[in-house]
């Protein structure tokens, strides 16, 4: 009889992507994936340990989970718990002691071995015995060993191309939890590539902790980097449009910006995260980068790709930041112009060098900042948002919208349009009309044309007779 899986994901699209990869890691073992923990036979919440309060939800989720646990063992159901990810990678063993309910705990880089795993956890006998820890970093590469997807992932998919990073941010736990940089070679990135296009894929994000920094086997011998990767992925017919996420502005090379310039199918919209507009602030956190690199990187972006639009990661609240710190991030934030970003307080965590940092700031005075932060930042978006008001956008349908008969896809600026459309241009890129702008989404018609196909994605649509697709 079929098992029951629920997968429950937190934190960063890695996390998304390794979940799916589970499932299909599983699937031949008679695990089939479900919506909620009821029933389940097996539960796995696949962690995040960037943030403090990312990992103290683990702990309360975990808190509900042994009700469900022991009901289930009171009518004789047998639940194992896992707990994947970052929080396992950092915590291992802890986590069993402070959440005995866990019955095996894996890091990211072990998933492949999970079958394995869940037999020898299913084999512990009682309550108390032995929990399957296992938080290596194997010598065999995790890709090697994972089957192909078992699924599509529908028309938007993700592609994990690198692990792991080698930047060590003083704040950050990623290269401890993620471990040392890792590229795939570039065959197997095409190959899984040519297979999600099959599977139904018009768009593909390609993932990493630092993905800029790709650097895989090339096909023909050599090294590709992201820039050549993405030429090479463009020629893939029916493939219509590419991202990547996440990027270090240091990793931002010229074969890089020329794919900007070059490619049609890289959309126009980047997150290049900059963290603080100090200079002193970026130093202390070993960013390798300082305010002026950062806004000539962006210069070279925009001269290649001029309708770019970008996006950024803050931390406000770094130990040592003073007023006029935080003023420099404002000023680069006003200076640049973002579409949108993420704005965080500064979490101490442990083990990382920023924790052992003199000068703390006030909680007070970090939600001051934030406050701030995000008043500039959320007024750029709503400005960023409202100016698409009249154009005609490519929009990906990827699901229903919460009104019936509206469908809600993405533009190339990675906003949220709602339009009225049938079920039909589900999986489709569509040209929109946008009739409105708001803080966070943009609202639309479907524009038809006499013309069969798609548009050209970057072309506005050709003079259009207006309708209303019904
Ligand atoms: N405290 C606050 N924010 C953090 N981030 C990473 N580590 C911390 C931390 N210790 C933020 C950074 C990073 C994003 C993914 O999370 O802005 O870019
Ligand atoms: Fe963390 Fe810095 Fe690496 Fe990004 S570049 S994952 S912030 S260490």
């Amino acid at each position: 009889m079929a098992k029951k899986l629920f997968v429950k994901t937190y934190g960063c699209q890695m996390n998304v992507y390794d979940s799916a990869r589970m499932a299909d890691v599983l699937a031949p073992h008679g695990y089939e994936p479900g919506e909620t923990p009821d029933g389940a036979d097996l539960i796995i919440l696949n962690t995040c340990h960037i943030r403090e309060k990312a990992t103290e939800k683990v702990y309360s989720e975990l808190g509900r989970l042994r009700a469900l646990k022991d009901e289930a063992a009171r009518q004789g159901r047998r639940v194992l718990i896992g707990v994947a990810g970052c929080v396992a990678q950092a915590e291992g063993e802890e986590i069993a002691r402070r959440a005995p309910v866990v019955d095996l705990v894996f890091g990211p880089q072990t998933y492949h071995r999970l079958p394995e795993l869940l037999t020898r956890a299913l084999d512990r006998d009682g309550p108390g015995g032995a929990r399957v820890v296992d938080t290596d970093f194997p010598a065999e590469a995790k890709f090697d060993h994972l089957p192909e997807e078992s699924r599509g992932q529908g028309a938007a998919a993700f592609l994990s191309v690198q692990e792991g990073c080698d930047k060590f941010c003083t704040f950050c736990v990623v290269p401890y939890t993620r471990g040392a940089e890792f590229s795939r070679p570039a065959a197997d990135v095409l190959a899984e590539a040519r297979r999600l296009v099959a599977a139904g894929a018009v768009e593909i994000t390609l993932l990493g902790q630092n993905v800029n920094a790709y650097h895989g086997e090339a096909p023909a011998g050599g090294v590709w980097g992201l820039g050549r990767l993405i030429r090479g992925l463009a020629e893939i017919e029916g493939l219509e449009r590419l991202r990547y996420t996440t990027s270090h502005p240091r990793d931002v090379d010229d074969e890089l910006v020329a794919a900007h310039r070059d490619v049609p199918a890289l959309m126009p919209y980047l997150h290049l995260p900059v963290q603080s507009g100090s200079d002193r602030v970026l130093a202390a956190m070993n960013r390798k980068h300082t305010g002026e690199t950062y806004r000539r990187t962006v210069d070279r972006l925009r001269a290649a790709r001029p309708d770019l639009a970008l996006s950024s990661d803050f931390i406000v609240g770094f130990p040592g930041e003073t007023d006029l710190d935080f003023a420099d991030t404002l000023r680069l934030v006003r200076e640049i112009g973002y579409a949108q970003a993420y704005t965080f307080k500064y979490s101490a965590r442990p083990g990382t060098p920023a924790a052992d940092m003199e000068d703390a700031v006030p909680e007070a005075v970090k939600a001051e900042r934030l406050a701030a932060l995000q008043q500039l930042i959320g007024a750029q978006q709503t400005a960023f948002n409202r100016s698409a008001a009249g154009s005609v956008q490519p929009v990906l349908f990827e699901r229903r919208g919460a009104r019936a008969g509206q469908l809600v896809g993405r533009g190339p600026w990675m906003q949220a349009v709602h339009a009225e459309a049938p079920d039909r241009l589900l999986g489709r890129i569509v040209p929109v009309r946008i009739l409105d702008g708001h803080a966070n989404s943009l609202s639309g018609a479907v524009v038809t044309t006499d013309e069969p196909g798609n548009p050209a994605d970057r072309a506005p649509a050709p003079a259009a007779t207006e309708r209303a697709i019904a």
